[in-house]
């Protein structure tokens, strides 16, 4: 059995027609949430870097439009530039974020003029292109690929409206509490080979591709993230000061740094409180815990006995059917996530309690791998067998063997365009601005079977 015919596209069941309306209508979504975003600010907030790590705001939405300008109108379309003079000033790598502030960047109206521009003739191509005879525009992938583009920066803008002081300027309904009753703490995934990544996913990124089967020795992971609730006991009873939990290079981070609670975390005389989004409120220690770096996740890891899943095992755990030994595209199935299934795209500004999503679990039982809070692995960033770069060098392929570490799953701030089963994030282990959070794992032993 060919590990591809185990895969479904589900772009290829769509007529030209609704293939183009499906590609407008991710970007437009995208485009919405990305004037949302921006909008919420006046124009001095769009231009202040709220934090050294990050761009001003009004860098990303340049940023977003001139990604755009390069693949969707000037490589797909063949069009000339709207605006060569600006390349140098948007390009990611000539400029570290901490540096971006100074440059001659853009102003608000400008900006939002020239990202408009973009759009209507990025439609205009989308109308008008072929989407067979090219692999950058079969089932529409450049589309889909700014799509995410957009998106990830939104997530991005996101986290540096988590960082901007001031009164709250975003606004979503709670999530849903627990549905699920009380859950087993772990969950057994059995040994053996599976497939991870994906030949099929018509937009997944290069760094997900190809498919190839992979073997994994059998292990449990937990059930769910782990939660305020868990990791304050970590908290309390010393972690922070004990460094036989930390590896060397996470002690001597949290040392330097002055570390001793998760990013936003302030200790009350009744308990933990942060900061969320501008709302000074007390921790709901039933929701995943956020913001930790992954040094953090391991010495908590090592304090409870366990391990960090490596990204295999996580995706195993995310993909793996035991009923027909396939890797599907979602722990739920086939489908794309609803609301049902996954905390993602903005939709509530936290993660939801453990528990509050029963119809998004895995096959085995391992609930929120999608959504809620991106989840540390033990794993670096490489790239896999057969990988080759498409359609650029710099979004995966100079990053891999660096020191990062990778995240899987998405998180409450990932829009459903960004976020599979394959899908791979990765960040330097010391990160925690990003709504990054964990579960562990553990080896089982000779014959356990859970
Ligand atoms: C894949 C999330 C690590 O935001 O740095 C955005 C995505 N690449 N623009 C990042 C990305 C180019 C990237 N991550
Ligand atoms: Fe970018």
């Amino acid at each position: 059995m060919s590990v591809e015919s185990t895969e479904t596209n589900p772009l290829r069941a769509l007529s030209p027609q609704d293939l183009r309306a499906h590609a407008a209508e991710a970007l437009t979504r995208a485009r919405e949430r990305s004037v949302a975003l921006t909008d919420a600010v006046d124009d001095e907030d769009l231009i202040r870097q709220h934090s050294k790590l990050m761009s001003p705001l009004v860098w990303d939405l340049a940023h977003i439009g001139s990604q755009e300008e390069l693949w969707l109108v000037r490589d797909v379309g063949g069009r000339e530039a709207l605006r060569p003079d600006i390349d140098d000033i948007y390009d990611a790598f000539q400029h570290a974020r901490a540096d971006r502030p100074e440059l001659p960047l853009l102003g608000p109206d400008e900006t939002r003029k020239y990202v408009r521009q973009v759009r209507e003739k990025s439609f205009d191509i989308l109308e008008n292109v072929p989407l067979q005879g090219r692999r950058l525009t079969e089932d529409a992938f450049a589309f889909g690929m700014i799509t995410q583009h957009e998106q990830q920066h939104d997530e991005t803008m996101l986290a540096t409206h988590q960082l901007r002081k001031g009164d709250p300027v975003l606004h979503a309904p709670a999530p849903p509490s627990s549905r699920s009753g009380r859950l087993p703490a772990e969950v057994f995934v059995p040994g053996g080979v599976f497939t991870m990544g994906t030949s099929a996913e018509p937009w997944a990124l290069d760094n997900e591709r190809p498919a190839h089967e992979v073997a994994v020795e059998a292990f449990f992971i937990d059930t769910a993230p782990v939660t305020c609730g868990a990791y304050a006991e970590f908290l309390d009873s010393g972690g922070y000061q004990d460094p036989k939990w930390w590896s060397e290079r996470g002690w001597a981070y949290r040392s330097e740094h002055g570390i001793d609670a998760p990013r936003f975390w302030k200790r009350e005389q009744d308990g933990w409180w942060r900061t969320r989004f501008g709302v000074y409120e007390k921790i709901s220690m039933a929701e995943p815990v956020v913001h930790v770096s992954f040094y953090e996740a391991e010495a908590y890891a090592a304090w409870a006995g366990r391990r960090l899943p490596t990204e295999r095992e996580w995706e195993k755990a995310a993909r793996f059917d035991p009923a027909t030994g396939r890797s599907r595209r979602f722990p739920w199935g086939d489908q794309e996530p609803t609301p049902e299934h996954a905390n993602l795209g903005q939709r509530h500004l936290r993660p939801a309690e453990v528990g509050a999503y029963p119809a998004g679990a895995s096959p085995l039982g391992v609930h929120q791998l999608i959504g809620d809070v991106w989840e540390w692995t033990s794993s670096g960033f490489e790239a896999y067998p057969g990988f080759s770069a498409f359609p650029y060098k710099e979004y995966s392929d100079v990053f891999f063997g660096g020191d990062y570490r990778i995240l899987r799953g998405g998180s409450f701030g990932t829009d459903t365009a960004a976020i599979r089963g394959t899908f791979r994030n990765w960040d330097h282990p010391i990160r925690r601005q990003i709504f990054s959070g964990f579960r562990c794992a553990r080896d089982a032993r000779p014959g356990e079977v859970g």
